[in-house]
């Protein structure tokens, strides 16, 4: 999965996830990797909600979310993974699931979550596809029935997952940042500039995020691996 590979970058609808399909790979390591250090940055607290994001499109939020998902119901832990992005969501495509109901369908208590999740055919990984795309995202994400599914997200699930849209171009990923345990940073190796990755971040931290790390993706670091994590607070 080289950067050179790399199908069209419009192209969402086909998506492969390398944790489950090669988990001896050196990029699935790395994802375990990842999700080492997310589970030891939080030694003072339950750990369960973590929300992916990045600046910009295209930046491999989804692919981050989704491969961090496998590598924790690799654990036997149950998982959910949550598409927030409502703008562009890919998720559906990804787990080859139906896209009719989902999260927007629940936030507007048209279907229940039990209704609405799916299951995947990763052992113990649940996915809540986006739903229909609604016209006002960020107020269903804001809102008082988001905190309610939440709490029954936690409360069935050892963790959830949430893939968002660009912190840069909308609030959603605010607005959800604050609700998460965690929040994970992506940055594209020689496509993010350094000013748009400090704003996400101040973005992200005067709405109240827990930064746990960032996700350096598709930097070419010889043959062993693509993903390189370290730190930040
Ligand atoms: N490290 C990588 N190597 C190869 N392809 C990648 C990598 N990261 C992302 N992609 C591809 O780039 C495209 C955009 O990634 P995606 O995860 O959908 O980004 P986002 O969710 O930030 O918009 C997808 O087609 C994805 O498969
Ligand atoms: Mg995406």
């Amino acid at each position: 999965m080289s950067r050179k590979l790399r199908k069209s970058i419009g192209d969402l609808t086909h998506r492969s996830l390398i944790t489950h399909n090669n988990p001896m790979s050196p990029i699935s390591e790395q994802y375990r990797t990842i999700r080492t250090n997310i589970q030891f940055s939080s030694v003072d607290g339950e750990f369960k909600t973590l929300m992916v994001t990045s600046a910009g499109p295209s930046e491999g939020k989804s692919t981050t979310a989704a491969n961090i998902a496998v590598v924790f119901a690799q654990q036997g832990k149950s998982v959910l993974l949550v598409d927030a992005d409502l703008r562009k969501p890919t998720v559906h495509y990804t787990f080859q699931v139906s896209n009719i109901f989902g999260l927007t369908n629940v936030l507007t208590r048209q279907k229940s979550l039990k209704e609405a999740i799916q299951p995947t055919n990763v052992p113990d990984l649940d996915v809540l596809p986006s739903g229909p795309i609604p016209p006002n995202p960020s107020e269903l994400l804001n809102s008082k029935t988001m905190d309610a599914v939440l709490e029954e997200m936690i409360a069935e699930y050892d963790y959830i997952i949430f893939d968002t849209p660009p912190v840069l171009a909308v609030t959603d990923a605010q607005v959800l940042s604050h609700r998460c345990d965690g929040t994970l940073l992506v940055v594209t190796s020689g496509r993010t500039g350094k000013d748009p990755a400090v704003k996400a971040k101040e973005l992200l931290q005067t709405a109240g995020a827990k930064i746990v790390g960032v996700v350096l993706n598709g930097k070419e670091m010889g043959k062993q691996s693509y993903y390189y994590y370290y730190g930040t607070k």
